[in-house]
């Protein structure tokens, strides 16, 4: 089932989470970039989105305020400190080192961001403690505001999603933890 069927829970979240006009946002890992297109609008002339994946052959053309990139998670370069929100849905799971590409993500978050991280456990088994390891790495960055989400309902079309967010300590609370 294509990921696109998760948008409108996605889309809720997002919103929860606080994204809103004129912040710049990572959008990791993007696909056709049915999320990149959202984040675009709801962000505005005043606001970015960096959508990348490390194939951009799906992905569909955006509005000026989007940056693609044709970038690997795993090893390209991002902005540090440079993101209010950063998100990553049906991504990092797929990858051999998970918890050092959350520590990427870490990095090019603001002090005070937020880091969004979707995955879906029918991809694991459908082991709905599946997002116990993102919590975990969370919690080595020390971030905050730690939540994780389990949705099972419902289970078609858009799957069982597992939902870890967390918050990069504002500036000066920060403990220097890092992976
Ligand atoms: C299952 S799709 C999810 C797409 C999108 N996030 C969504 O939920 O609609 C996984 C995406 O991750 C991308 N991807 C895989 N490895 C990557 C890497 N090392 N760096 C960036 N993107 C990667 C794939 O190209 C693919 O577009």
């Amino acid at each position: 089932m294509p990921c696109e069927a998760r948008d409108p829970a996605t889309f809720a979240l997002l919103d929860r989470v606080g994204v809103v006009e004129g912040m710049h946002v990572l959008e990791a890992g993007a696909g056709t970039g049915s999320v990149t297109a959202w984040l675009a609008e709801r962000l505005g002339a005043d606001g970015r989105v960096m959508s990348t994946d490390i194939d951009l052959v799906l992905h569909a053309e955006m509005p000026p305020n989007v940056i693609l990139r044709q970038h690997d998670i795993t090893s390209d370069r991002l902005p540090a400190e440079h993101f209010d929100v950063v998100h990553a849905r049906a991504v990092i799971q797929h990858l051999s080192d998970p918890a050092a590409v959350l520590g990427r993500l870490y990095r090019a978050l603001k002090p005070g961001g937020a880091m969004v991280i979707e995955h879906d456990a029918r991809e694991q088994g459908r082991d709905l403690n599946a997002g116990a390891p993102v919590l975990g790495w969370m919690r080595d960055l020390a971030m905050e505001d730690l939540e994780v989400v389990s949705t099972t309902e419902p289970i078609e079309p858009a799957g069982e999603w597992i939902v870890t967010v967390g918050r990069k300590p504002a500036a000066g609370t920060a403990t220097g933890a890092g992976i």
